[in-house]
C-alpha cells in the first residue's frame, strides 16, 4: 500500500514569522493525532527553510523546497543549491513547477539536471508535470506529460527513481478555482504509472506515489484522493490557512 502524502507549496507567500507561526501550528495539530497515514509536507520559501525546521519539532511534518538550483555551487548569485536546502533540515524539493516552467523558462533539460542534483544531494523530488488548457483543449495533454517525464525524469536509474514522488498538476486547474474531474485526475495518473511502468518495471510503478494539485480544497479533496491511483496532493492556495490544509489532510 502506498502511503498517502499531502504538501502544501506556499509559493511566494508569507513572511519568516508568520511562516513560522503557521509551522508550528501545523506541527502542533498532528503531534496530537495518531499516527500516521498521511506524510505532510510543508514548502516555504528558501530563506524560511531553517526557521521552519526548527519548529516542526515532533517529526511528524517533513519539510521541503520550492525549487533549488541547476549548479552544485560556486559563483552563481541569487541561486540556492539542493544541498544548501538539505543542510536546512529539508527532505524533499518541488522540481518542474509550472511557474517555474512558465516564468522562468525552465525546460526538461534542465529540470532533469536539477532533478539529478538534488537526489545526488540526497533529497527527494517532487516532480511536477502537467498541460495548459489549449493542450488539454487540443487533446495532447497526454503526449506532454509523456514528453515531461520522459525528458525530465527517465533518465534516472529505478533506484533513483525510489527517490521520486511525481505530482499531476495539470495547468489550468492551478490558483484558478477550477479542479481536475475526479475522473480526469485518475485517467492521467494511471497514465502515467503506466508509462513509469513500461519504462521501470511494475514494483516501481507501484510503489511511485503520484499526487494531484490544482485547487485542491477541503471540500474537494476527498474525491479526487479516493481515485486508486491519487496518493495525495500538492496544495498550494489552502495551504496557507490552517484550517483549510488541516481539512484537506483530514479529508485523506
Ligand atoms: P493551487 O496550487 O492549489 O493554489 O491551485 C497548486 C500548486 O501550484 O501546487
Amino acid at each position: 500500500m502506498r502511503k498517502k502524502i499531502v504538501a502544501g507549496n506556499w509559493k511566494m507567500n508569507m513572511d519568516l514569522a508568520e511562516g513560522i507561526k503557521l509551522a508550528g501550528s501545523i506541527d502542533k495539530y498532528f503531534s496530537e493525532k495518531p499516527a500516521e497515514k498521511v506524510t505532510v509536507i510543508l514548502c516555504p520559501p528558501f530563506i524560511h527553510l531553517a526557521g521552519v525546521h526548527e519548529v516542526l519539532k515532533h517529526g511528524r511534518v517533513a519539510l521541503g523546497a520550492q525549487n533549488c538550483a541547476a549548479e552544485a555551487s560556486g559563483a552563481f548569485t541569487g541561486e540556492v543549491s539542493a544541498w544548501m536546502v538539505k543542510s536546512t533540515g529539508a527532505e524533499y524539493v518541488i522540481i518542474g513547477h509550472s511557474e517555474r516552467r512558465s516564468y522562468y523558462h525552465e525546460d526538461d533539460k534542465l529540470l532533469n539536471k536539477k532533478t539529478l542534483l538534488a537526489i545526488n544531494s540526497g533529497l527527494k523530488v517532487i516532480f511536477c508535470c502537467g498541460e495548459v488548457l489549449k493542450e488539454r483543449e487540443d487533446k495532447k495533454h497526454f503526449i506532454i506529460v509523456k514528453r515531461q517525464l520522459e525528458e525530465g525524469l527517465f533518465s534516472l536509474t529505478s533506484e533513483q527513481m525510489d527517490r521520486i514522488v511525481i505530482a499531476y498538476e495539470p495547468v489550468w486547474a492551478i490558483g484558478t478555482g477550477l479542479t481536475a474531474s475526479p475522473e480526469q485526475a485518475q485517467e492521467m495518473h494511471k497514465y502515467i504509472r503506466d508509462l513509469v511502468k513500461e519504462k521501470y518495471g511494475s514494483d516501481c510503478s507501484k510503489k511511485l506515489p503520484i499526487l494531484y494539485g490544482g485547487s485542491c480544497k477541503p471540500s474537494n479533496a476527498k474525491e479526487i484522493f479516493s481515485k486508486p491511483d491519487v496518493d495525495g496532493g500538492l496544495i498550494g492556495g489552502a495551504a496557507l490557512k490552517r484550517e483549510d490544509f488541516v481539512g484537506i489532510i483530514e479529508a485523506v
